[in-house]
């Protein structure tokens, strides 16, 4: 589990002596599962989430509320997590909780050493999955993954390249001080302490026009 403000992220599985607080969470995800993707039959979200080879990511909003989940199917074999349902609660949409069930899915699969995410995306959550790094384009070779990932009418395939030396959960960090190290490095060979700043886009086009 780890917890970040308000959030707590817990990684659960069914297994033969799977705990009361681990059953409530797969219960309670797919129950958020079966609201959000109202077009999914009921009985289906249910085998998968309280399948031994599926693994799901939850959100637990103030150590009561479940408000996002992803449910993957696991092959280690082949370092492949298939992306099987991805949902925050209808009410929290848009605050930024999609990205960080994300995050902390990508950062689960890494640690158990999976090395990309496929995913059958629902055409109006493109965008969403594009935001997180997904691409339509997949490269990794389809013999690690044909024959194991379910085809979804309607849907676009889309994956995701997982890191194992990325940190997925304090990236802004990361990058926050790269971009301090950087800025450092180049003071060094400057002249001067003077910096410009890029020109502001409509003032290029300003000056284009004039
Ligand atoms: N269309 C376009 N952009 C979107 C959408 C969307 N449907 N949803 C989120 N985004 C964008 C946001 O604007 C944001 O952009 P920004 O970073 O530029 O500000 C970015 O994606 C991340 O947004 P979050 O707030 O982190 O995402 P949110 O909490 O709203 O969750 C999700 C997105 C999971 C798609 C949610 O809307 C949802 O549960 N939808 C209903 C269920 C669904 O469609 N699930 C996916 C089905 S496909 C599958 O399960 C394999």
């Amino acid at each position: 589990q780890t917890q970040t403000g308000e959030l707590g992220a817990y990684t659960t599985f069914r297994t033969e002596d799977a705990g009361e607080q681990s059953l409530a969470l797969l219960t309670s995800v797919k129950n958020l599962f079966v609201r959000q993707l109202p077009y999914m039959p009921r009985e289906y979200i249910t085998r998968l989430v309280f399948d031994r080879n599926h693994h799901s990511v939850v959100c637990v909003k103030n150590r009561v509320q479940v408000v996002a989940g992803i449910t993957m199917r696991v092959f280690l074999e082949t370092g492949l997590g298939e992306i099987a349902f991805c949902a925050v609660d209808a009410n929290e949409q848009v605050r930024g909780y999609g990205t960080r069930i994300m995050n902390h899915a990508k950062e689960y699969a890494r640690s158990i050493g999976l090395h990309f995410f496929l995913t059958y995306a629902d055409n109006q959550a493109i965008e969403y999955f594009r935001k997180q790094g997904f691409s339509d384009v997949i490269t990794v070779p389809k013999e690690r993954w044909k024959d194991r990932i379910k085809d979804y009418r309607g849907s676009t395939p889309m994956e995701f390249i997982i890191r194992p030396n990325t940190p997925y959960l304090n990236l802004s960090d990361v990058i926050s001080t790269q971009k301090l190290k950087l800025m450092e490095k180049a003071q060094q060979f400057t002249n001067g302490a003077n910096f410009y700043s890029t020109p502001k886009r409509g003032q290029i086009w300003k000056e284009m026009i004039l």
